[in-house]
């Protein structure tokens, strides 16, 4: 992993730079009568950490699959308005799915390794992708692995089963995994909430790393987090989008009297 120093002068280049990989417009989701998404209009910005935050049953994790159709294999869900994925309309019927799942990885709540060794979960990706190859599997692996910053921990044990790995080292293999079909943007969905404050705070430094090279968006009930780790903030409510904003402006002064409550503690 590359560490980069900006200079200011850089980072005012980079922030022109930097370009939308998401932008949703007017997005409304139900499940059949349940109206879960309410015209969310909310951009994603590449190489940064968006945090989404809100209570329980607002819409967050609903938000997060449609961006890669996940939501889809629900029976009854429709959507209306318009999600674009680096430009293009990601409900087009030439952007095949398969392809948008290829640039828009995700990592769950629960760690979820295959019963399968370290080596092949991370090999599984490319090996459906038609990569047969052993060297070049064991450079995605290893790259992957060092990646997910847990490349030392398992490099003398590849072939033994990913569920002797703790579950903090099993999320960061999931976060390899992730890696290993090189996306574009990671989606995050709770990611740190199943782990112990050690095994967090490794995930949130990895985050941290990860943001040079790709975009990333995590759901997180857990504000200090969001405060810590994220470049950009959106609070939902009740399947809306209350505000959005720069991390440190929308903890420092809220514009909406909810988001205030909520960051106060005063419900969720
Ligand atoms: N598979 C589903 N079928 C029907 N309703 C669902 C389903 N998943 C979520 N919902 C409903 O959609 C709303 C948003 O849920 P969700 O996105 O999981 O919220 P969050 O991740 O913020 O807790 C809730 O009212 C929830 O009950
Ligand atoms: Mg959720």
């Amino acid at each position: 992993m590359d560490f980069k120093i900006l200079t200011g002068l850089d980072k005012e280049k980079e922030a022109i730079d930097r370009q939308l990989v998401f932008t949703t417009q007017d997005l409304n989701l139900w499940y059949g009568e349940t109206h879960a998404l309410k015209n969310i209009n909310l951009p994603i910005y590449e190489r940064e950490v968006t945090a989404i935050i809100g209570p329980s049953g607002c819409g967050k994790s609903t938000f997060l699959k449609t961006l890669n159709r996940m939501v889809e294999l629900v029976q009854g869900v429709h959507t209306s308005g318009r999600i674009e994925y680096r430009n293009r309309n990601i409900f087009d019927k030439n952007f095949r799915v398969e392809e948008l799942r290829t640039k828009v990885g995700m990592v769950f709540q629960k760690p979820n390794p295959f019963p399968k060794s370290i080596y092949d979960n991370i090999a599984y990706g490319p090996r459906i992708h038609g990569i047969k190859n052993k060297e070049i599997l064991d450079q995605i692996v290893e790259k992957s692995l060092r990646g997910a910053a847990i490349w030392d921990e398992v490099k003398d044990r590849l072939k033994e089963s990913a569920y002797g790995l703790s579950g903090g080292q099993q999320q960061r293999l999931c976060i390899a995994r992730a890696l290993a079909i090189e996306p574009d943007v990671i989606l995050m969905d709770e990611p740190t909430s199943a782990l112990d404050p050690k095994s967090t705070l490794k995930v949130e430094q990895l985050i941290q790393e990860l943001k040079a090279d790709y975009s990333i968006v995590i759901v997180t009930h857990n504000m200090q987090q969001a405060a810590r780790i994220s470049d950009r903030t959106a609070f939902m409510l009740n399947g809306e989008l209350i505000e959005y904003s720069d991390t440190d402006s929308l903890f420092s002064t809220p514009a909406d009297q909810r988001t205030e409550d909520y960051i106060t503690g005063r419900f969720g």
